[in-house]
């Protein structure tokens, strides 16, 4: 199949590029020269696992391009999907939709003959049903059948022959750190139409063709259900996460361990263990602007009761960086000021160089605000973290970054954090050899799990302080 991806960023450079290895003819659109810059000379402007091979394989087999010409991908496709951002709107907690409608408006005047556009970006409900209303109106209408109209005008594949547009949701789940996986292999589809037998149906069937084969879960929903069960399933793992987080704050004043008990509830199939990892709590580019997103569109539909306990699944997950913090100025005796403190991550995640909303990052400039020396390694978020917080230091290795640190924040768990070791890391921290001129009145070294990645047990036995989140 011919079709378009609008977006190039996380979602739709992935989209492409997967749609691509499933054998149909990818154009990737956008509107910022410079990422298409990158992905045509085959270069992927983030970190995502295994998404440069499929990138590099697809462009030389000649099924992936990319352009900023929106004449060019009107002609190429008349299936085309959006993958644009919805970020949260500056001042507000609603989703930002600018870029989805703008995608619309520049695309909808140029298209001739019958599209579908399937939405991935994530939206607030209802967003499907006025982009229809926003390119009805965009559209061009047929030619005026007047009595002596010019027969040969109106067959010439001319620009201004009519078209039609059918817009449905296609809501994707994909993780970052396992795009490629999440694309070529999805749980589930989801597919939100306008009507009953809508076309955007036969065309999604095409384009899933093989996942559908290997008895993915095909759901077809009406457009507002769709749009709902994305927010929903992400709004499930924040509350997930928060509900263990919250338990992690009891944990710590009662002398229990969370890791412990998020196992032994774990068990319980109804419970499930996933997304029950305690720490820092979630960050990145969805979870937390789609929780806000969520309650401001329920608050705009005069349902905004429903989902107030969504404010505290909010509160809580802050809740967590200011404890980190705390930690680590306990650990200091009370005061950060002068301290070096070296914070193990920066990412949102591992397997990602995302750092928006960074809860490693939120951590590591909240220390420096209070006085600390902030010293931030990430194995790949190193360039985007510096972009937000300059000032910290940035050193070229996890070694260099360990050298002279008072404390240790894991941060993002990394798999070269969990695999640390923490005698070797007490060696590079400088604190092997207490009995050294000029040591004897260091305490001992401290490390703080911030993802509970660590064994305490090891830790510990090498010489550290070991502090956690939810651990009393
Ligand atoms: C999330 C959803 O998991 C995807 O299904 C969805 O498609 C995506 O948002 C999206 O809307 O585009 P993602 O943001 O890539 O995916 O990351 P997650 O794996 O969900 O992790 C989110 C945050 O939660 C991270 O900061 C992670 O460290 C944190 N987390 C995750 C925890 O604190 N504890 C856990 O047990 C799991």
């Amino acid at each position: 199949m011919q079709m378009t991806v609008f977006g190039t960023g996380y979602l739709g450079a992935t989209h492409a590029a997967c749609m691509a290895e499933l054998g149909h003819n990818v154009l990737g659109v956008d509107v910022d020269e410079a990422k298409i810059a990158s992905l045509t000379k085959g270069e992927v402007p983030f970190f995502e696992p295994g998404l440069q091979d499929i990138l590099t394989r697809n462009i030389q087999a000649g099924r992936l391009r990319f352009t900023t010409d929106y004449r060019e991908a009107a002609e190429f496709a008349n299936v085309h999907f959006i993958g644009v951002g919805t970020p949260q709107k500056k001042g507000s907690n609603a989703a930002d939709t600018r870029y989805v409608k703008a995608v619309i408006d520049d695309l909808v005047p140029l298209l001739s003959g019958d599209h579908l556009i399937l939405g991935k970006s994530t939206v607030p409900v209802g967003t499907a049903a006025s982009l229809q209303k926003r390119a009805k109106k965009l559209l061009r209408t047929p030619p005026n059948r007047a009595p002596h109209h010019d027969e040969t005008a109106e067959n010439t594949d001319s620009p201004a022959a009519p078209a039609t547009v059918e817009i449905a949701w296609n809501p994707e789940f994909l993780r970052e750190g396992h795009a490629v996986e999440d694309t070529l292999r999805p749980d589930r589809i989801v597919l939100g139409v306008r009507a009953k037998n809508s076309r955007a149906e036969e065309v999604a069937r095409e384009v899933y063709a093989s996942a559908l084969a290997e008895g993915t879960p095909f759901l077809v929903m009406d457009r507002p259900t769709a749009e709902l069960v994305k927010v929903s399933a992400n709004a499930f793992l924040a509350t997930k996460i928060s509900f263990i987080n919250a338990v992690s704050e009891v944990c710590e004043i009662a002398g229990g361990d969370v890791t412990a008990l998020a196992d032994a509830i774990g068990y319980d199939e109804r419970i499930g263990r996933k997304f029950l990892g305690a720490g820092l709590g979630f960050g990145g580019g969805c979870l937390p602007k789609d929780i806000r997103a969520f309650m401001a569109r329920a608050g705009e539909l005069g349902a905004d009761q429903a989902l107030t306990f969504l404010r505290e699944v909010d509160a809580i997950n802050m809740r967590r960086r200011e404890k980190m913090v705390e930690l680590a100025r306990r650990v200091l005796g009370g005061s950060l000021i002068g301290s070096n403190v070296t914070v193990l991550g920066a990412a949102f995640k591992p397997d990602s160089d995302d750092v928006r909303d960074s809860p490693a990052l939120s951590v590591a400039g909240s220390l420096s605000l209070a006085g600390a020396n902030v010293t931030v390694y990430d194995p790949k978020a190193m360039e985007n973290a510096k972009k937000i917080f300059p000032t910290l230091n940035y050193p070229n290795s996890l070694e260099e970054a360990l050298r002279g640190a008072d404390v240790v924040a894991v941060a993002t768990e990394w798999k070269e954090f969990r695999e640390l070791d923490p005698a070797r890391a007490l060696e590079l921290i400088g604190a092997a050899a207490p009995a050294e001129e000029g040591q004897q009145d260091r305490p001992a070294p401290a490390v703080i799990d911030g993802r509970n990645c660590l064994d305490r047990a090891t830790w510990e036995a090498a010489g550290w302080r070991y502090l956690a989140l939810g651990v009393g």
